[in-house]
């Protein structure tokens, strides 16, 4: 056996204590390893799968997986992997939901969410991480704002853009005098916001701004306020499940017919069928409509119906794009994910082929796309016109 000497000890003590070194050094700043090329693409779905928005979330999940599935299963040459996390619609739960998407699953990129408050959570998580994410509908302004990012994309819309064009368009009809009521968070605060901004240009009035906390559905003591302000017209933020129970109680109080009620398109989008009657007439603001005559609409619905046995709706339009919108980044880095920097430029220049009509991205990362003007026909919300067309959001305090 050969003696240990120390001068043998040293260069070994020497070549010990440097790979420790490195190990402690690569422990502080390891990041969550994305999944390594050749293997799958791992996608972190964050949506609301109970609740009042859960039907939107189950839509955006629908609509990615079908644009996946029509690629033969692969983004880039690679299959994708699903994860899943119920974000309840619970900003509370938030950073713990997307840190398990992020750490513990360590997936190439989140998919999420509906709720305005819980997509702060999901951005501050994606931000520290640099982790990819890609936002299927909540419309939350700072997301394309003040927290805009290289890794942040939108595939839906800011909160002021729906909102905004109706301001325009019931400005442009001569309307004066406005009530406004929504869900007190930023969904509602900021569509409001959008709307007024654009109809008190145009000489308008939001006389009253009324709101009621998330998720609540006693409608009834602010429509009785609605009615005795007496304005020209009342508008709008509801969704999901809420949309459903306020078009149906305004109906029920018998102001359908007297005060004309107006919203951002998701008053009425999925809904329909619940609504009934009590939705027919109503006019509403989105970057969807029923009836629009391109090829890739009518396609996409289809397929969607024939894959789901559901009429699609906006929410699913917006998770399909969500997929377009990764196939572009993945299949300009030939799946190699870890390669962020060409990955953020191919995405951020991506020209869009959606069924809601072709889109590019602003250069905070939001839809620049046309708002359509509709009106509730049957089960359809029925295009009437171009409401504003190219409508980019402000992006103001985005630094990029
Ligand atoms: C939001 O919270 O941003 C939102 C939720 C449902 C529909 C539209 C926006």
């Amino acid at each position: 056996m050969r003696r240990i000497t120390p001068r043998r000890l040293a260069p070994a003590c020497l070549a010990v204590a440097t790979v420790f070194a490195m190990a402690g050094a690569f422990a502080q700043t390891a990041q969550p390893a994305p999944a390594a090329p050749g293997g799958k693409i791992k996608v972190g779905f964050m949506l609301p799968y109970t609740g009042t928005y859960a039907a939107l979330g189950t839509a955006i999940e629908n609509g990615f997986r079908m644009y996946v599935q029509q690629q033969g299963g692969k983004l880039g040459g690679r299959e994708i992997e699903y994860f899943k996390v119920d974000d309840e619609s619970d900003p509370a739960k938030a950073p713990e939901n997307a840190t398990k998407l992020v750490k513990r699953d360590q997936v190439d990129v989140v998919v999420g969410t509906v709720h305005s408050g819980v997509q702060m959570g999901i951005v501050k998580v994606a931000k520290e991480n640099n982790t990819l994410l890609i936002i299927p509908n909540a419309g939350v302004d700072e997301a394309t704002g003040p927290l805009c990012g290289p890794n942040i994309f939108r595939t839906s819309f800011s909160n002021w853009q729906p909102g905004y064009a109706m301001g325009q368009v019931l400005a442009e009809r001569g309307l004066k005098k406005v009530v406004t009521l929504t869900w007190k968070y930023a969904a509602g605060e900021q569509s409001v916001k959008g709307f007024k901004e654009a109809f008190e240009a145009k000489g308008g009035k939001v006389v009253k701004e009324l709101s009621l906390p998330f998720p609540n559905v006693e409608f009834q003591a602010l429509i009785t306020e609605v009615a005795s302000l007496k304005p020209d017209a009342v508008f709008v933020f509801f969704a999901g499940g809420g949309a459903v129970k306020f078009v149906k109680d305004w109906a029920a109080a018998g102001l359908k017919d007297k005060i004309p009620l107006y919203g951002s398109g998701f008053l009425t989008d999925g809904t329909l069928e619940a609504q009934g009657n009590a939705a027919q007439g109503l006019e509403t603001t989105l970057h969807y409509a029923d009836g629009l005559s391109n090829a890739r609409d009518k396609n996409f619905r289809l397929d969607y119906a024939k894959t789901f046995k559901l009429q699609p709706d906006v929410y699913a339009v917006q998770g399909y794009d969500a997929a377009q919108l990764l196939a572009a980044g993945a299949t300009a880095v030939k799946g190699d994910m870890t390669r962020k920097a060409d990955l953020y430029k191919a995405m951020g220049s991506a020209k869009i082929d959606s069924p809601r009509g072709a889109f590019t991205l602003s250069k905070a990362h939001n839809p620049v796309q046309d708002f359509y003007l509709r009106k509730v026909d049957g089960r359809e919300n029925k295009v009437s016109s171009v409401a504003v067309k190219a409508l980019a959001d402000p992006a103001r305090g985005c630094r990029l």
